[in-house]
């Protein structure tokens, strides 16, 4: 049992592998955060708070004449608006009346078995042997009769704590919800780093770290998506924390829409974390009797910096958030043909394309975009999901068996959730599309968005698709999605709740991708949205991988995985070799570089190998075969950030090291060099300090290796890169 209650000082204590996390029910009822943090014996924390009239601090009227007694100044566990809590609040609802207040006051609690889920909602799950509990924290507005539902998922042995929240409306009239946020996070003291990964399309998750200064520092998504700009993945560091020494906490919802995460340093020097929905464009109705689930956030904390909290994210996002035979069935090598042909291909290009693939070992062939309705470019056809066969030069089961004659498994490319204005289905139901009634919407890549909230056209789409999807074996499918939302408005709703429907759109975008892995089980599902666009891990519980980026830039990439890795493990990171030069930037880099950075993710190519020379091929052969060789070691051992690519220029290096040590492959790629330089040396991590290691012939001690170093050739030029492959000694 990890969650232990005081009943005498109505104290909660949450207890993972290495952490502790801790709630008290105050005198009046008020819901207290007294610590998170590393564990230690269980001891009443909330002496640390200290009371003191500040002056313009409300205090509640059961406070009495008690003038230090205010929830502005009192670290809490679900503030609500309205409240005399004047930071962001958690919580923010309408009466019918028209105000805004709810004041939340404990009601009971109830320890399930078991970790919960969320109807509808992506959720981590408890495997048969992991230690999970569910506590229920039940809060109460009484005049209103708002009933809210703290849950707190307790994975002891994966070291994390999950949060989500369930309101049910259990007056007679109706509420509207204005802010839901899934957690808050109050810390009475401290000196905090607030990290957030941003970027753009063709360049996604860089990361960012600032101090958390007085006023609000917020990233969040207004796009209908979790967007390329701002991850919904964030990190609170004690300032000075690195990848070994500090302590942070990671937050990281488990939602594709709209979010914030916002982090307030208050007038006393406190550190608030708030993080769910994003409040812009939401309102939700709670009838009288309904109930409202928000996404939920895993968090974890490390007490020695990044990379134990990496770990945490990367084990659990693997083994307790992916599902379906791809969670652990090794995954087809792949080659997609989109950087080879673009919208230019026939049914016999792709076959003349797989068959070399083939020759070369890849297992897996993918048609990318423009093999159905009518679509030479992105100007049309998207929404109609029949073969064009007229293109193809053939049918689908034609080409299919051809790509399965050669051993290979058959991939196709797919955008549910748009559509061209230049289709049959925008022809039939131009109402299907988010627009705003007399207004021209915005156009994002020539396409319009299909309003996923309403079930008619979900089951549509859906009913196209399977039709492909019956018609030939498709052992792997890639999710797209190509631009932002705008024009939010649905011919479903009533005026009064079109602040539902970006939520409601992720609820049936969800829907969807779990009725397509139920009908189609065996398939590979690879999430897409212009590359990164949607790589959160909501989309992890429905896809195991997600294209990482369309940026294919090998030294780029260096920075894009890096940044994706610190919440992210590498089986979820799509990751291909393409052309040099590089279609994005330009840039000429050897074909072994590229492997090297393609082989820290799930691992293909994305190129047409009809252009390939004879030597490049016996290259790319030895690839395949040593990805084959180290895929245990990649896709399953630890990760470790050796080197960052914003402090460290002249080279980028990591490693990934198998659970019991004993074997670590190490890469490095370098990235600037200089005339006479000095000799470069990486620390390694994740051996066993009194083993000897073997590479290339070399007998090295692990605990020397460690602390002492190794040192790198001499760099010949830039964009080369080494793996350096240490087995231990037996
Ligand atoms: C997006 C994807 C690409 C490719 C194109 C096709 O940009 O990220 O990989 O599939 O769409 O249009």
């Amino acid at each position: 049992m990890a969650v232990f209650f005081d009943e005498k000082k109505s104290l909660f204590t949450l207890y993972t592998k290495s952490s502790m996390y801790q709630i008290k029910a105050d005198d009046l009822g008020v819901l207290l955060h007294t610590y998170y943090g590393k564990k230690t014996k269980n001891t009443d924390y909330s002496y640390l708070i200290f009371c003191k009239d500040r002056g313009f601090a409300g205090n509640p009227y059961d406070a009495g004449k008690d003038r230090t007694y205010s929830l502005e100044t009192l670290p809490q566990e679900y503030p609500c608006f309205g409240s005399g809590d004047y930071r962001s609040s958690a919580l923010r609802i309408r009466t019918v009346m028209g105000y805004k207040a709810i004041d939340l006051r404990y009601e009971g609690y109830e320890v399930l078995e078991g970790k919960y889920s969320i109807p509808g909602m992506p959720a981590v799950y408890a495997q048969e042997d992991d230690q999970a509990d569910t506590l229920v924290i039940t809060m109460r507005d009484e005049a209103e009769s708002i009933f809210v539902y703290l849950y707190y998922g307790v994975l002891e042995n994966l070291d994390v704590i999950t949060r989500a929240v369930r309101i049910e409306n259990r007056s007679e009239k109706p509420v509207y919800l204005e802010k839901a946020a899934s957690m808050c996070l109050d810390q009475i003291y401290g000196s905090y780093d607030w990290m957030t990964f941003y970027g753009k399309h063709e360049m996604e998750r860089e990361l960012s770290r600032t101090p958390v200064h007085h006023g609000i520092q917020s990233v969040g998504s207004v796009r209908g998506s979790s967007s390329h700009h701002y991850n919904p993945f964030v990190i609170l560091a004690e300032r000075g924390a690195s990848e070994t020494q500090g302590s942070c906490y990671g937050f990281s919802l488990l939602y594709s829409g709209n979010f914030l995460a916002e982090a307030e340093l208050d007038q006393i020097n406190q550190t608030r974390v708030v993080m769910g929905i994003h409040p812009d464009q939401f309102e939700f109705e709670l009838r009288p009797g309904e109930e409202f689930w928000t996404p939920e956030v895993a968090m974890a904390y490390s007490d020695s910096g990044f990379e134990k909290m990496s770990h945490i994210y990367h084990e659990t996002y693997r083994n307790n958030l992916c599902r379906g035979k791809y969670k652990k069935a090794r995954r087809p090598i792949l080659m997609n043909n989109w950087e080879g042909t673009y919208f230019d291909f026939s049914g016999e290009k792709l076959a003349e394309m797989a068959a070399e693939a083939a020759d070369l070992g890849v297992e897996l062939f993918v048609m990318d975009d423009g093999w159905f309705g009518k679509r030479d470019s992105d100007e049309s056809g998207l929404g109609d999901w029949y073969v064009n066969e007229e293109k193809l030069g053939c049918t689908l089961a034609e080409l299919s068996d051809k790509i399965h004659d050669l051993g290979m498994k058959f991939g196709i490319w797919f955008e549910p959730e748009c559509i061209s204005e230049d289709s049959d289905l925008y022809r039939e139901h131009p109402d299907w599309a988010f627009q705003i009634p007399g207004r021209k919407p915005v156009r994002g890549r020539y396409q319009l968005v299909l309003d996923f909230s309403r079930k008619e056209v979900r089951d549509h789409i859906f009913d196209q698709m399977s039709r492909v999807l019956d018609q030939v074996k498709v052992e792997y499918l890639k999710w797209d999605f190509n631009r932002s939302i705008n024009d939010v408005y649905s011919a479903g709703l009533p005026a009064h709740r079109q602040g539902e429907i970006l939520h409601r759109y992720v609820l049936g975008l969800y829907e969807f991708l779990q009725k397509l892995s139920d009908r189609y089980p065996d398939m590979l599902l690879e999430g897409c949205s212009g590359g990164g666009g949607r790589f959160d891990a909501g989309m992890l519980y429905y896809c195991p991988q997600i294209w990482c980026s369309d940026d294919t830039d090998a030294i780029e990439r260096l920075k894009i995985q890096y940044g994706t890795s610190f919440g992210y493990p590498v089986s979820a990171v799509g990751s291909h070799v393409s052309a040099s030069p590089n279609h994005q930037t330009g840039r000429k880099t050897p074909l072994s570089t590229r492997a090297t950075v393609a082989m820290a993710g799930t691992f293909g190519y994305e190129l047409d190998p009809m252009k390939l020379t004879e030597e490049e091929k016996k290259e790319i052969r030895g690839q395949i075969q040593n990805f084959k060789e180290y895929y245990d070691l990649i896709q399953d051992g630890r990760y470790f950030r050796l080197t960052s690519p914003y402090e460290e220029e002249a080279y980028t290096a990591w490693e990934f090291a198998s659970e019991d040590s004993s074997e670590a492959l190490v890469s490095v790629v370098s990235v600037k060099t200089y005339a006479n330089a000095a000799p470069v040396y990486v620390k390694l991590r994740g051996l066993k300090e009194d083993q000897f290691y073997l590479m290339e012939g070399k007998r090295y001690l692990g605990g020397a290796l460690m602390y002492g170093g190794f040192r790198l050739p001499a760099f010949r030029g830039e964009y080369e890169s080494w793996n350096f492959h240490f087995v231990m000694e037996k």
